[in-house]
C-alpha cells in the first residue's frame, strides 16, 4: 500500500507539540508493517538541509494562488532509521522563516497562514503528479492539510491520477481550526457553493481549513476513543464542529497514539546522563539529582518527590487550576521542574512561583528537546491537570520512564491512566475527574501518601514501566481503515449540510 502522510510538524525536523512526535513515528510503524511510505512537510527555516542532507528533488514546480501562481520545489531526504521518504514543500517566500505558525515578533499568528497552508496542501497534490507516484492513502493532519480533500473532491475529480485516492484526516486538536476570513476563499480556486452557508468549508462566515478536512475527508479520526466520543458530543469539547461530526459519527475513528521506544526509553535515551530500566532504578536516582543541579534546586535531606510539568503553557493544559491552588500546592512536601513555553499569563504564573518557591520550583521557558527528557527522566511524578487532551503524550513517556502520572480523566489520559487504588495496588498513576483546584490537590495529596512507601510506590513505578504503548498496535489499526477504504470504491458521503 502507498501511503502519503502529510502533516505541518514531524520529528526531527519540526516541533511545536505531539503532532510531530506522531507525524515522526506512525510513518516509521507503517513502513515496518510493509506499507510504502512518504512524509511531506514544508520546509521551514529551521530544518538544516546540511544536517539531514535534504536535497532537491523537483525544481520548478508551481501552483495557483488567487489570481496569481506561486512556485516552490521539492526536497527530500532518507533518514537511516526507517525506508521513509522525507520530503519538503520549499517555498522560502511562505516558508523560509523559523517559526512554524506564530511570528515570535508580534506573537500572532502569520497574517499570509491561509495563503502558506494553500501552497501546501495544492503543492502536495502536484508534487505527487509530477512524482508520478499514485498514493493509495492519503493521511492527512490537523487543519494545515484540511483543503486537500476539498481539492480531489472538486479541481483533481476527473483526474485519472487521483481516482484511486482516499483520505484519512487526522484531529489533533480540534480546538485549532484555521479559520480565515471569508475573502480567503476567493484565493483557494475552489467552487463556489463551497462556500455557501453551512456549505464544506463555510464556517460562520468563515473559511475553514479544519472544517475542509472534516467535511470532504472519506474518513476522519482522532487520537484517543474518549476524545472522538467528546468531540462529538458536545460544544465544550467539539468548538463547533460537534454537529458536523456527529452527521458523519459512522466514519470518525477514535485511535490512541503509540510512542516511539527508540526516542522514549531511559534504557537508550541519548539525552540522559544515566540509562536505567526496570529491575535496576539506581539510574532514576542519579537522574534525578543531575536535575536538582541543573534546575537549581537544593538536594534535601529527606525523600522528597519531584514532579514534573513539560508542556505548551496553553489553557488546555489546566494550568489555571495551579493558579487556583498554587499556596496549598507550595505548602506541601513537594518540588517541582517546569518546562514550557506559550501564553504570558502562565509564564508569569510560574515565574513567580520560581521567585517565591526557589528551593522548591525549578523553571525553564523555552523549548529544551533534551532537558524535556531529563525531566522525564529525573521526575517522581508528572503532572498533567488537562481541561481538554485529545491523547497526550508525556503522561506515555512518564510510564516508560517510571515518572508516575497524575492527570485529569479527559480525552486520552483517561484512556491511557488507570487511577491507582492503594488497597489492591492495582492502577498506573493518579486520576481526577472534576475541573477543580480541590479535586487536583486531592490527587496530588493521593500521590504524595503512596509515595511514602517505598517499597509499594517502586512497584507502582515498575507497573508504569511494563505498560506497552508501542507504535505497533496503533498502526495496525491505522492500516485496517486504510484497507478498509481500499475496497469501498464508493466516495463516503456525507449524511447531512446542515448541522449548526
Ligand atoms: P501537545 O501536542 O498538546 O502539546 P502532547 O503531550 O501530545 O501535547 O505532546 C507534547 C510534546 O511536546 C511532547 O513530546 C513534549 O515533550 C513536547 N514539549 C512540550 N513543550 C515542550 C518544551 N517546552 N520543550 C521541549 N519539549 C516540549
Ligand atoms: C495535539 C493534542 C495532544 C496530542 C497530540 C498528538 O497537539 O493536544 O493531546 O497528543 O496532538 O496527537
Amino acid at each position: 500500500m502507498k501511503i502519503a502522510v502529510v502533516s505541518p510538524e514531524a520529528v526531527p525536523f519540526a516541533k511545536t507539540g505531539g503532532l510531530a512526535d506522531v507525524a515522526g513515528a506512525l510513518p516509521k510503524a507503517l513502513s515496518s508493517l510493509g506499507a510504502d511510505v512518504k512524509v511531506f512537510s514544508p520546509k521551514y527555516a529551521s530544518i538544516d538541509e546540511h544536517t539531514y542532507r535534504i536535497e532537491t528533488v523537483l525544481p520548478n514546480l508551481r501552483v495557483p494562488v488567487g489570481n496569481g501562481v506561486e512556485d516552490f520545489s521539492l526536497k527530500g531526504c532518507r533518514l537511516p532509521d526507517s525506508e521513509v521518504e522525507w520530503l519538503f514543500v520549499d517555498s522560502p517566500e511562505y516558508f523560509g522563516r523559523d517559526d512554524l505558525y506564530v511570528d515570535k515578533k508580534t506573537g500572532q499568528d502569520f497574517p499570509d497562514n491561509d495563503e502558506r497552508f494553500l501552497l501546501f496542501c495544492r503543492g502536495v497534490l502536484e508534487s505527487l503528479k509530477a512524482l508520478g507516484w499514485k498514493p493509495d492513502l492519503l493521511h492527512l493532519n490537523d487543519w494545515q492539510t484540511g483543503l486537500i480533500p476539498a481539492y480531489l473532491r472538486s479541481v483533481y475529480s476527473q483526474d485519472p491520477f487521483f481516482s484511486e485516492t482516499k483520505t484519512v484526516f487526522t484531529i489533533h486538536n480540534i480546538a485549532y481550526q484555521g479559520n480565515f476570513p471569508s475573502e480567503t476563499s476567493k484565493k483557494l480556486n475552489l467552487p463556489a457553493d463551497y462556500f455557501y452557508p453551512a456549505a464544506g468549508l463555510e464556517y460562520w462566515g468563515m473559511t475553514s481549513y479544519l472544517k475542509s478536512g472534516i467535511y470532504f475527508a472519506d474518513l476522519i479520526t482522532t487520537v484517543s476513543p474518549r476524545y472522538a466520543q467528546e468531540i462529538s458530543s458536545s460544544n465544550e469539547f467539539g468548538c463547533g464542529m460537534e454537529g458536523l461530526l456527529r452527521a458523519r459519527r459512522s466514519d470518525l475513528h477514535g485511535i490512541m497514539n503509540g510512542i516511539d521506544y527508540k526516542v522514549w526509553n531511559p534504557e537508550i535515551d541519548r539525552f540522559l546522563p544515566f540509562k536505567y530500566r526496570a529491575d535496576n532504578l539506581e539510574g532514576k536516582r542519579k537522574n534525578r539529582l543531575a536535575l536538582r543541579k541543573q534546575m537549581g534546586l537544593p538536594n534535601p535531606r529527606k525523600r522528597l518527590p519531584l514532579i514534573g510539568i513539560i508542556s505548551r503553557l496553553a489553557s488546555q493544559k489546566g494550568f489555571d487550576l495551579i493558579e487556583a491552588c498554587s499556596k496549598e500546592l507550595m505548602k506541601l512536601d513537594l518540588q517541582m521542574v517546569v518546562l514550557g513555553t506559550g501564553e504570558e499569563r502562565y509564564q508569569k504564573l510560574f515565574r513567580s512561583l520560581r521567585r517565591r518557591y526557589p528551593r522548591k520550583v525549578g523553571l525553564k521557558l523555552g523549548f529544551d528537546e533534551a532537558l524535556a527528557h531529563r525531566i522525564e527522566a529525573g521526575s517522581d511524578m508528572f503532572l498533567m491537570p488537562s481541561r481538554y487532551e485529545p491523547c497526550g503524550l508525556n503522561q506515555l513517556y512518564s510510564l516508560k520512564y517510571g515518572t508516575v502520572p497524575i492527570v485529569r480523566k479527559t480525552g486520552g489520559l483517561a484512556d491511557s491512566i488507570e487511577d491507582y487504588d492503594p488497597e489492591s495496588g492495582l492502577g498506573s498513576g493518579f486520576v481526577f475527574e472534576e475541573y477543580s483546584p480541590e479535586a487536583l490537590l486531592g490527587a496530588v495529596n493521593r500521590a504524595l501518601e503512596a509515595y511514602r512507601n517505598k517499597e509499594r510506590w517502586e512497584k507502582l513505578m515498575r507497573y508504569g514501566m511494563s505498560l506497552d504503548f508501542s507504535w505497533e498496535a496503533s498502526a495496525r489499526e491505522y492500516l485496517k481503515l486504510y484497507q478498509r477504504l481500499k475496497r469501498n470504491p464508493e466516495p463516503v458521503a456525507v449524511e447531512s449540510q446542515s448541522c449548526f
